[in-house]
C-alpha cells in the first residue's frame, strides 16, 4: 500500500499541466486549459485542466481526477503503476512498496535495460539476414511495420549474445530468459535462428520476446519464460503499438498471433492485440476495457475458436459495465486474420468487424444450441445453465435484459426467470436486501430530490475529508436513493481498506452507477470551490437535515436491522408501509411547500 503522505508529497510536487501535455497539447483559456478530450472522441474542446487545483475534468465525457488518475486512464495503468511512474518522472522513489518484478530489477542490475539492449541487437541481426529478411516479405511485411513492431531476428549460433553482453554469464542474463543454463553450467542463447517479436508492456519497455522459426520447425515460436518483468498471462502483444488506434476507432481487437496484429497493421487496422499463446485472462480484459469501451474478440470459426471465444466471455462477464460492449467476431474456417487480410484485403476484413456478433446473442445461442428449447426439459436445462452466467454478469441493466430474454426462451415470466436464477428483476444492487424499494410509486420518488442533493453533501464532505468517514450515520442512510447506496458501498470500501485513495476507492466500486455518481460529485468540488471546513460543516448540517426528514423511530429502527441482521418477511412488508407512508407524506409537505411559494 502505498503511504497516503507519499502520494500527496508526490502530487505537489508534479504539475498536472506538465503531466497531461507530455500526452495532450493542452492551450491556455483563462485561468484554465483545454484539449479535445483524450479519452473520448470530440471536435471542439470539452477537457478542462485546472492548474491551481490541479485537476481535470472533461465536460463531455465527465472523466475527471488528478495527476495520477490520468496516467491510469491515459496509459491503462494500474495505481501503483501510475504512482511508481509519476515518482519517477520527478525523482522520487518509491517507499518500501514496489510492484511486482520493480523491486528485484531495482535491487540488482536493470532487467528492464537488458532486455532492451538484447531487443536493439536483434533488430541489428535483421538488417544482415537475408533470409529473415525474405521471410518477412513472403508474408508480406514492409520495412516500416517490421520497425514498428520492433521486429529483429536471433542468427544461429549458440552464444552471440556474449558479445552483446560482456557479463555473459552473470544471473540477471538468465533471470530475464535470454539465456539457458545447460547441463555442466554450459549456457547458451535461448533464442536462435528466429525471428524476434519483442513484447512491450504498456510504458513500451520490452519485457519478454517470441521468437518465430523460418518456416518450418518445432516449436513454431518460443517464448520468453515467465521472469521478473514477464507475465504472460496478463500481458497483450502490440498494446502500446495500438493505443492511438484504439483511442481512435473507440475498440480493441482481441486476436490470437504476433502476427496477426502485425499483418493487421499492415493493412492499416491498427487497433489489434494478441493474447501470448494463453486464454484470454480476466487482467486482459481489465486492462483494455479501463482504455475502450468496446472489445471486440476475433476468433477462428472452428470449434477451438468457439471454446476459446466461450471462455473469453465467461471471463468477461464479471467486468462488464453498461456503457462497455464486447463483441466476437468469427472468421471463415481456415483462416486466421493474417490470412485473411492478406487475400481478401482491409475493406472485407472491416465488412466482417462491423457484423459482429454481441455478448448477449453469442451467450443465448450457445446457451439454445446446447439444450432442446423445444422440450421442458431442454428448456429447464437452459434456465439451469444460464443461472451462473447471467448472475455474474456485472452491468445492471445488460443483466435485467438477459433475464427477459432467458424468460422468452424459456417461455416463462420475467419474473419467473428471475426467481429461477435468483437474479432481483429491478436489481438495485449494491443494497440488495430491500430490492422493492425500487418499485416504490414514481410519484412518491419525487421527494427524493431535496434528499439526493443532501447526500450529495455528504459525499462531498467524505470526498475531501477522510476523517469524516467515521462520522456517516449509517444505519440511516435511505436505501432507496441512489447516492445513499453510493455512500453505503464507499463505507463498506473503505471499512475494508481504510488507506484506500478516492480514485481506488472508485475503481472498487462495482455498481456502475454508484461510480458515475461518485465521479460526478467529485467533478462538483471543482465547480465550487469551497475550504475544507466549510465542507465539513455542510456535511454535519446535511446529517442534521437528514435526521429532521425523518421522524419516524420505527423506521430508523427497521432500517438499522435490515444493515445489520436482516429484516424478516413480516418487516420488510412493515418496512415498505411505512416508506410508502413516509413519502406520501413528504410529497404533500413538498407540494404544500409549493403552494404556499407561490
Ligand atoms: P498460431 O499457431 O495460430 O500461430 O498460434 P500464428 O500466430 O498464426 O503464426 P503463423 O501465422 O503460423 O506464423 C497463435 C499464437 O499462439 C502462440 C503464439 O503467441 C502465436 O502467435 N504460440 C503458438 C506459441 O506460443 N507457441 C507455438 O508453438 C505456437
Ligand atoms: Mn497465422
Amino acid at each position: 500500500m502505498i503511504p497516503e503522505s507519499f502520494k500527496q508529497d508526490l502530487l505537489n510536487r508534479v504539475d498536472i499541466v506538465e503531466v497531461i501535455e507530455r500526452y495532450v497539447r493542452l492551450k491556455k483559456s483563462g485561468a484554465n486549459y483545454v484539449a479535445c478530450c483524450p479519452f473520448h472522441t470530440e471536435k471542439t474542446p470539452s477537457f478542462t485542466v485546472s492548474q491551481a487545483k490541479q485537476f481535470y475534468h472533461c465536460f463531455g465525457c465527465g472523466v475527471n481526477g488528478n495527476a495520477i488518475s490520468f496516467l491510469m486512464e491515459y496509459q491503462g495503468l494500474g495505481y501503483v503503476e501510475a504512482v511508481k511512474d509519476l515518482a519517477e518522472s520527478v525523482g522520487m522513489k518509491l517507499p518500501e512498496f514496489e510492484p511486482r518484478g520493480a523491486s528485484k530489477a531495482a535491487a540488482g542490475p536493470d532487467l528492464y535495460e537488458i532486455m532492451q539492449r538484447a531487443a536493439h541487437y536483434y533488430r541489428e541481426q535483421l538488417k544482415g539476414s537475408p533470409a529473415a529478411i525474405e521471410y518477412l516479405k513472403g508474408r508480406g511485411l514492409s520495412g516500416k511495420i517490421a520497425a514498428r513492431f520492433g521486429i529483429g531476428y536471433a542468427p544461429p549460433g549458440w552464444q552471440n549474445l556474449e558479445a552483446v553482453f560482456p557479463g555473459y554469464q552473470d544471473k540477471a542474463l538468465r533471470d530475464c530468459g535470454l539465456v539457458i543454463d545447460g547441463e555442466g553450467d554450459r549456457r547458451y542463447d535461448r533464442f536462435r535462428d528466429r525471428i524476434m517479436f519483442p513484447i512491450l508492456n504498456q510504458r513500451g519497455t520490452v519485457i519478454g520476446f517470441g521468437g518465430r522459426v523460418l518456416g518450418q520447425g518445432e516449436p513454431k515460436y518460443l517464448n520468453s519464460p515467465e521472469t521478473a518483468l514477464f507475465e504472460k498471462g496478463r500481458e497483450l502483444y502490440g498494446l502500446p503499438q495500438a493505443r492511438a488506434a484504439i483511442r481512435a476507432s473507440a475498440k480493441a481487437l482481441v486476436v490470437e498471433g504476433y502476427l496477426d496484429v502485425v499483418a493487421l497493421a499492415q493493412h492499416g487496422i491498427e487497433f489489434a492485440v494478441a493474447t501470448l499463446g494463453t486464454a484470454t485472462s480476466a487482467a486482459h480484459v481489465q486492462k483494455l476495457l479501463r482504455q475502450t469501451d468496446e472489445i471486440v474478440f476475433c476468433f477462428d470459426g472452428d470449434a477451438a475458436g468457439r471454446r476459446a471465444a466461450w471462455h473469453a466471455l465467461e471471463v468477461s462477464l464479471p467486468l462488464l459495465a453498461d456503457h462497455k460492449a464486447v463483441k466476437f467476431l468469427f472468421l471463415p474456417s481456415g483462416h486466421d486474420p493474417d490470412s485473411f487480410v492478406r487475400e481478401r484485403g482491409r475493406d472485407a476484413f472491416e465488412r466482417m468487424l462491423a457484423e459482429t456478433r454481441l455478448l448477449s446473442e453469442f451467450l443465448l445461442d450457445e446457451l439454445k444450441s446446447r439444450a432442446d428449447a423445444d422440450t421442458v426439459e431442454g428448456r429447464s436445462r437452459l434456465i439451469h445453465e444460464a443461472k451462473p452466467l447471467l448472475k455474474r454478469i456485472g452491468a445492471p441493466a445488460l443483466q435485467l435484459q438477459m433475464v427477459k430474454q432467458l424468460a422468452d426462451v424459456a417461455r416463462i415470466t420475467q419474473e419467473e426467470a428471475a426467481r429461477l436464477t435468483e437474479i432481483p428483476v429491478a436489481a438495485a444492487r449494491g443494497f440488495p436486501r430491500i430490492r422493492e424499494a425500487a418499485a416504490l410509486p414514481s410519484k412518491a420518488r419525487g421527494w427524493h430530490q431535496p434528499q439526493r442533493s443532501l447526500y450529495r453533501k455528504l459525499l462531498c464532505g467524505l470526498l475531501v475529508a477522510p476523517t469524516l468517514r467515521e462520522e456517516v450515520p449509517l444505519g440511516e442512510l435511505d436505501p432507496t436513493i441512489p447516492e445513499a447506496q453510493a455512500i453505503s458501498a464507499l463505507a463498506e470500501i473503505w471499512r475494508a481498506q481504510a488507506a484506500l485513495d478516492v480514485e481506488s476507492a472508485i475503481a472498487c466500486l462495482s455498481v456502475p452507477e454508484h461510480a458515475e455518481i461518485v465521479k460526478v460529485v467529485r467533478a462538483s468540488l471543482l465547480d465550487i470551490p469551497m475550504q475544507d471546513e466549510a465542507r465539513e460543516k455542510e456535511f454535519h448540517d446535511a446529517i442534521r437535515a437528514l435526521r429532521a426528514q425523518r421522524p419516524n423511530p420505527r423506521l430508523k429502527e427497521l432500517e438499522r436491522k435490515d444493515a445489520s441482521a436482516g429484516l424478516s418477511e413480516q418487516e420488510a412488508d412493515e418496512y415498505r408501509r411505512l416508506i410508502r407512508e413516509d413519502a406520501a407524506l413528504k410529497q404533500s409537505r413538498s407540494s404544500q411547500a409549493n403552494v404556499l411559494k407561490f
